[in-house]
């Protein structure tokens, strides 16, 4: 019998797993012959696999990997992660940035360490729990340290699917869960890990957002974007949110080799990192000197006013940056070396105001 009723969500899913469907057996073995060689693909290890995956939700590849080793070997067990002491923790991630992984990252150490015996749950579902852990990285852990058949979706895996598919609308929520679904319907019996991993390295080295290297694509025969000339211009993007602007005047408080620190408060950005004094708005010069002197120092002859600039994922700061040789009068402040490695993790916003 014909079937004249409108195609549902369900059929859409269908067709487009059905023009999915040869992606695993082109994929798998392209990613078993041309796989990068990196740290967190000699394990088998979940907790390891773990760390990167959340390491790697901010990071890019080259620049996480020194710090993965480094990490693994303060942390080398989930029981070690677990009883991390947090300064040395947060040192540790110095420099990555979104402090706010390192501290779920130790919290679900103890979740696994207290509830589970150490031992990671390898369902999606009961990852999804774990602090820090969205579907991507649920995903990625269940498909690569337990093997199951689970797509781990980001923006690589919705440009590659977008250039197969010819896809010629914004990528939305709901495109997302359309690819989500057809991908878990087509996950292959075996060696999820490898059609889980095949995504991020054909998204890094050839479905490249411009100039992809479709000569070189597994994909080529199958890409309906590359049969009609347009994977360069795909995926349309949707339009992107303005990010807030927030000014700031930030202190640079010196005195000798060191400079004045305080810790932030435990919520919000940046929660509970250490900080340079600062104050919202930009003062004026007279302001700043007063402002500095209620934070227990003295300034010392000359000082500077310049401006530095960060990037947060959704805010920007625009900081006016007072910088002043002081004396102590109180300790108001901690005073650290910002050079010295045992000092401090200060945040790259910081950093940049020295
Ligand atoms: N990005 C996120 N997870 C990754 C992995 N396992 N390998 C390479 N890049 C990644």
């Amino acid at each position: 019998m014909k079937n004249n009723s409108p195609p549902t969500e369900n059929t859409e899913n269908n067709d487009t797993a059905k023009k999915l469907e040869p992606l695993p057996r082109l994929l798998v073995p392209w990613y078993e012959q041309n796989k990068r060689d990196l740290p967190w693909r000699r394990t088998r290890d979940p907790y390891r696999i773990f760390v990167s995956e959340i390491m790697l939700q901010q990071t890019r590849v080259n620049a996480a990997i020194g710090y993965y080793e480094r990490f693994l070997s303060l942390f080398p067990t989930v029981h070690a992660l677990a009883r991390a002491n947090d300064d040395l923790l947060l040192k540790a991630w110095e420099g990555l940035g979104y402090y706010s992984r390192a501290r779920n990252l130790k919290r679900a150490a103890r979740i696994v360490a207290d509830e589970y015996d150490g031992v990671f749950p390898a369902s999606p579902s009961v990852l999804r729990l774990l602090p820090g852990v969205g579907d991507y990285t649920a995903g990625a852990v269940a498909s690569i340290a337990f093997g199951l058949p689970v797509a781990a979706v980001d923006g690589n895996v919705l440009r590659i699917v977008a250039r197969v598919l010819d896809y010629n609308a914004p990528v939305t929520p709901p495109f997302k869960r359309t690819i989500t679904d057809a991908l878990t319907r087509i996950y292959p019996v075996e060696r999820c890990g490898s059609f889980t991993q095949s995504f991020m390295d054909l998204g890094s080295a050839i479905c490249l957002p411009s100039r992809p290297a479709c000569l070189l694509c597994p994909l080529r025969a199958v890409c309906a974007a590359y049969a009609h000339g347009t994977a360069e211009s795909l995926p349309v993007r949707a339009p992107k949110a303005a990010k807030k602007q927030q000014k700031l005047t930030v202190f640079v408080l010196r005195n000798d080799d060191t400079v004045g620190v305080q810790k932030r408060s435990d919520t919000g950005l940046l929660a509970s990192l250490w900080e340079l004094p600062n104050r919202s708005g930009h003062l004026s010069d007279g302001d700043a000197v007063r402002v500095a002197e209620t934070m227990g120092v003295r300034i010392c002859g000359e000082f500077s006013m310049r401006r530095a600039r960060h990037v947060f994922t959704h805010i920007e700061w625009d900081m006016l940056v007072f910088d002043a040789q002081t004396e102590r009068v109180d300790d108001s402040l901690v005073w650290v070396n910002p050079n010295a490695n045992e000092q401090a993790a200060l945040p790259t916003a910081f950093r940049k105001c020295l």
